[in-house]
């Protein structure tokens, strides 16, 4: 068989059954195309995307400028490593650092690298410009988190799935209660090793979990008093998902430390980035950290290209509005609905939970039946559907969306 011969969804599903490595769970639909805020599978059906590649196409599928700027640069200089120079990644890192008002970017490929690079930041800095003893310190992490995937990063996950078979893990986190100041502040007294605080703005993966407000402005203020880096994952909820550039700016937090990805690059390339000011950078000397790919000419378009959309057509102020209009409406039909118990988020990132147990398959079913009437969503964790359209989508198809789920979640009433 030809690679690129036309495949049924049947053929295609059999293929990475066959040939791929098990670690994903997909719902049964085959995506061939997407545009906007549509995908549509091998055979031609068209469905609204309502996961967004998990927050990566907040400007929508192959969005027009994000894809020029992609295959411009493509076609004049791809990679040269960072053996060199390139003139495409001051730029960018010019541009990002004032579009997010820190002094230096360090670009890396996925979230989860980046993520490693800002733990590695810190305790550097720990050791460095804080003065803890080498190899003594600490970083606080909150229970049920999510940061990615690599052997470091599981090592502080409570989720039994990621983690089981894949120790030894690394030392040095300490995992405490997400939305909980007072234990963040006794850690913090308790430990004076204590070098930073990861933390996500709003828990995705976990459920969309919305902190009680001023919890991030607080957990900020305990990092001062401590002498903490802040570290703000906003691999999900940045870059315009929540209704504003980022999910800290709900409460004027400025992290110590951002983590960037996903809808970087608009989901056209894999992009990534930590952020912070010179204090801390500085820290970083040639040779502790880097990667072949990471500030590549393609991704330093791509952003510069991605971020300029978000701008452009308003995605943080079209994503507020929407979501208050989404969850509004769902809170009509959940207040006299049996199976779904509340629908929570912020902007563009929500989540509904189903009124069944966490183990039982009501939400994959509900899910399965959403593709089936036309809409993209997914379980994460049990029963608990997240909803993450690309934040250009309009008040018209948002509404035909609501009415697709309503009509749906009816015939599981
Ligand atoms: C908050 C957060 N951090 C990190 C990651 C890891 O990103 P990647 O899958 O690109 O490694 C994710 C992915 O979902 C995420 O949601």
């Amino acid at each position: 068989m030809a690679v690129l011969e036309h495949l049924s969804s049947q053929e295609a599903i059999e293929l990475e059954n066959k040939y791929g490595a098990h670690n994903y769970h997909p719902l049964p639909v085959v995506l061939h195309k997407g545009e906007g805020v549509y995908v549509w599978d091998v055979e031609g059906k068209r469905y609204y995307d309502f996961l967004s590649a998990y927050s990566a196409v907040n400007q929508g599928h192959c969005h027009p400028k994000i894809v020029d700027a992609l295959i411009g640069q493509a076609k004049t200089l791809a990679l040269t490593s960072r053996a060199f120079y390139n003139d495409m990644l001051g730029r960018y890192e010019k541009f990002a650092c004032e579009y997010f008002g820190f002094d230096k970017l360090l670009p890396m490929n996925t979230g989860a690298e980046a993520v490693e690079t800002a733990l590695k930041l810190c305790r550097k800095w720990a050791y460095e410009a804080k003065g803890i003893e080498n190899n003594e310190a600490e970083i606080i992490v909150c229970k049920n988190n999510f940061h990615g995937r690599t052997t470091t990063i599981v090592s502080f996950s409570n989720d039994p799935v990621a983690r089981k078979h894949f120790g030894p893990f690394t030392d040095g986190f300490i995992r405490i209660d997400y939305n909980n100041l007072r234990e963040l502040e006794t850690t913090m007294k308790n430990n004076p090793n204590v070098a930073g605080f990861l933390v996500e703005p709003i828990q995705g993966e976990a459920g969309v979990y919305v902190p009680d407000e001023g919890y991030l402005a607080g957990a900020k203020a305990l990092c001062e008093k401590y002498n903490v880096l802040f570290i703000a994952d906003e691999v999900q909820t940045g870059i315009a998902r929540t209704g504003k550039l980022l999910a800290v700016d709900h409460e004027n937090v400025k992290p110590d430390i951002l983590i960037l990805g996903k809808a970087l690059s608009g989901g056209a390339y894999p992009v990534s980035a930590v952020l912070a000011n010179d204090a801390v950078m500085n820290v970083i000397k040639p040779g502790n950290h880097g990667s072949t790919f990471g500030g590549n000419p393609v991704a330093a378009a791509v952003a510069i290209a991605a971020l300029t959309v978000v701008k452009e057509e308003n995605l943080a102020q079209n994503a507020h509005i929407l979501g208050q209009l989404f969850r509004d409406e769902l809170n009509k039909y959940i207040a006299n609905s049996n199976i779904v118990t509340l629908v929570r988020g912020k902007g563009l990132l929500n989540a509904i939970v189903i009124n069944d147990s966490e183990d039982s398959d009501t939400a994959w079913n509900i899910c399965l039946k959403l593709r089936d009437n036309g809409l993209l969503a997914k379980p994460t964790h049990g029963n608990i559907i997240r909803f993450a359209p690309p934040l250009v989508m309009d008040r018209e198809q948002l509404m035909d969306c609501v009415g697709i789920i309503i009509k749906t979640l009816k015939t599981f009433e």
